[in-house]
């Protein structure tokens, strides 16, 4: 029990889950007034992701983000934070060796009071993980489109449809997982992929832009209740359309997800 009574989610609670086929519910939050809502609406897995630099800060990438930025974002969905797991990016380049990532983790659940932090990259970060898991900070992994690799990728496109780049991919989840990772988030990957993914590892896959069959899904708060302003993504559902607040959009959002209403085959990408 946490000091305000609620029964914390836990790596351990997403384990059970998955083994017991019940979907998890996360998304996005920056700030502590979302974070309340999100919590009345039994978000399962809050991510202060660093999307925050494009939805937050205007930015065209997330690269510009610092470590700074997600502990100030960190901090104020943690005082609003009851049971949700929290769990947040960290940014790039705050992570080139184990030690930096090591050195700025800590600082991520010291200042920003983050319980799991979140990074993009397959077996160059196999090393890092192991790490992290090590010193006791529980990591979530980051397959698929890499938001922070957009220059090396030439722009977000979906990722895995060949056939050896799906292979590689099983390979290197497995491999992350091995090191200790205990959440898998996939974006922009086909739904089959996801599917072989799911059934590789024990561990929870969480999808965006990865279809139907994953242990979870996760959007970006602003995308789900249509603040994108210029182009929606395939994936991007809008959950306020056709209600009356955000709490009743967040809160259809999370039943969609559990009830696998969403994504639809219409959010879905093909091989
Ligand atoms: O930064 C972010 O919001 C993310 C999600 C898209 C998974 O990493």
């Amino acid at each position: 029990m946490s000091a305000q009574g609620a029964t914390q989610t836990t790596v351990h609670t997403l384990a059970r889950m998955k083994r017991e086929g019940k979907r998890i519910v996360c998304l996005t939050c920056y700030d502590a007034g979302f974070a309340a809502l999100e919590e009345a609406a039994g978000v399962d897995v809050m991510l202060v992701g660093d999307s925050l630099g494009m939805v937050v800060q205007g930015r065209e990438t997330t690269l510009p983000v610092s470590v700074d930025d997600m502990i100030y974002h960190c901090a104020a969905v943690a005082r609003a934070r009851r049971k949700a797991l929290l769990a947040v990016d960290m940014p790039f380049m705050s992570y080139n060796t184990p030690a930096e990532a090591l050195a700025n983790a800590g600082r991520l659940m010291k200042e920003g009071e983050a319980q799991m932090v979140k990074l993009e990259g397959g077996a160059e970060q196999v090393a890092t993980v192991a790490h992290l898991v090590a010193h006791g900070v529980p990591v979530c992994s980051h397959l698929g489109l890499l938001p922070q690799s957009v220059h090396k990728l030439g722009g977000y496109r979906v990722q895995g449809r060949e056939a050896d780049a799906a292979a590689r991919m099983i390979e290197e989840a497995k491999a992350l997982e091995a090191a200790g990772a205990g959440l898998m988030v996939v974006e922009c990957i086909p739904s089959a992929l996801a599917g072989r993914l799911r059934a590789a590892l024990s561990i929870p896959v969480i999808g965006i832009g990865a279809g139907a069959d994953c242990d979870g899904q996760v959007l970006v708060l602003y995308d789900m209740l249509g603040m994108n302003g210029g182009h929606v993504p395939k994936f991007v559902k809008n959950f306020l359309a056709g209600r009356d607040s955000i709490q009743e959009a967040i809160a259809g959002y999370a039943r969609a997800v559990r009830e696998g209403e969403f994504p639809a085959a219409e959010h879905s990408f093909d091989a």
